[in-house]
């Protein structure tokens, strides 16, 4: 199959030709505002299903559903969720995913089988053209193959996905970066991935707000996890990634040495770095992530530095940071991506 890659600068021409695409059961990827997604018509079974396999997606992992006006979302949970609402009002379209009940209409495929759907509006205007054309909820996982850094420019998009799918809608580079917060309201409210809408903003909609315990931690042996996506290896590139976690300085020397024992045995490593921690690496390899003052630079930058340094690194030597804010989305995917090889100093 031949992938074309179509420009989203004509936004209603690129929206009726992915439509068509999404009408007819195909396979569509296209640009939100937190990384690309690979779509489907979100009411079809059978092309929800070649979601799947493009992807390599385990199918006991279920889809979110994007939707382009608050009512389509309400047709797809069986009643309303509590705070959902205020929680549309304040945060939609943007980065946050709600989980509720499902309602009958929502096939399965999507679910994967759980009695709950996740749905959320894209703050990305191709995205809500090319749904509204569509007709229909859209099915999205980030367009990435199972387990790879998911896609944040039309580039990675066509890397992983070139010959397995017929369309893919460049919008540019994403602007978060990171995918979408995921919040369960089926029950006490709980994020069951943290992204760009933190848990400080939804505490002061909620009041109350829980932390799933795999977001920083692998699952203990025998847990249950809250959402399936937590239980399987994520967004690795094929280098080893190893994490330091601490204050920019003593963080930075105690990658010099790892940097260095690695360089040793031959190994060739980079070290993606943040603006304070620089002046501490001398004449090492280093990519810059973005600033310690604002995590959100570093969830942008993370995904793609992850698959430029894989061109030419086995080693990949990361700083962490707090989890405060946009640092709890950072940790989340940074830790994943490196199998939780991390220190913590
Ligand atoms: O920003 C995003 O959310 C992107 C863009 C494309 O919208 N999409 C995305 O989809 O990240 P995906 O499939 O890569 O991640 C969806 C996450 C997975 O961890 C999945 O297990 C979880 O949401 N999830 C989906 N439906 C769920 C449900 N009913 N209950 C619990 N977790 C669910
Ligand atoms: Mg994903």
């Amino acid at each position: 199959m031949k992938t074309s890659v179509i420009s989203t600068a004509n936004t209603d021409q690129a929206a009726a030709q992915g439509a068509a695409l999404i009408r007819a059961g195909g396979l569509v990827a296209f640009p939100t505002e937190t990384v690309y997604g690979l779509g489907a018509n979100g009411l079809d079974g059978r092309a929800v299903d070649r979601i799947f396999e493009a992807k390599g997606r385990p199918n006991d992992n279920p889809l979110i559903l994007h939707v382009a006006e608050n009512e389509a979302a309400f047709r797809l949970w069986a009643g309303e969720p509590p705070f959902a609402r205020k929680l549309m009002d304040t945060f939609w379209p943007g980065p946050l995913t709600l989980i509720y009940y499902r309602s009958d209409i929502v096939p399965d495929e999507v679910t994967a089988g759980l009695d709950t759907v996740a749905v959320r509006m894209p703050d990305n205007a191709a995205a809500r053209a090319l749904i509204d054309a569509s007709g229909v909820p859209i099915a999205a996982p980030s367009a990435n193959l199972s387990g790879k850094p998911s896609p944040t420019t039309a580039a990675h998009v066509l890397q992983d996905m070139n010959g397995r799918i017929p369309l893919i809608l460049d919008g540019g580079p994403c602007r978060y970066g990171v995918e979408s917060t995921v919040l369960s309201l089926a029950g006490a409210p709980i994020i069951l991935r943290p992204g760009a809408v933190t848990k400080e903003m939804l505490a002061a909609v909620l009041g109350e707000v829980a932390l799933a315990p795999s977001i920083l931690a692998p699952l203990a042996a025998g847990e249950k996890a809250a959402s399936p996506g937590m239980k399987y290896k994520h967004y690795a590139p094929n280098a080893q990634v190893m994490v330091v976690v601490g204050a920019a300085e003593p963080a930075a020397r105690r990658l010099c040495a790892l940097y260095d024992g690695f360089t040793a045995r031959g190994d060739r490593v980079r070290i993606a770095a943040t603006e304070e921690a620089l002046p501490f690496y001398g004449d090492r390899r280093c990519a810059l992530l973005g600033t310690r003052k604002d995590p959100a630079t570093l969830c942008s930058r993370l995904f793609a530095l992850l698959r430029e340094l894989d061109e030419e690194a086995d080693v990949i030597l990361c700083e962490g940071v707090g989890v405060e804010g946009t640092g709890l989305a950072f940790m989340n995917r940074l830790l994943r991506s490196a199998g939780f090889r991390v220190e913590y100093l």
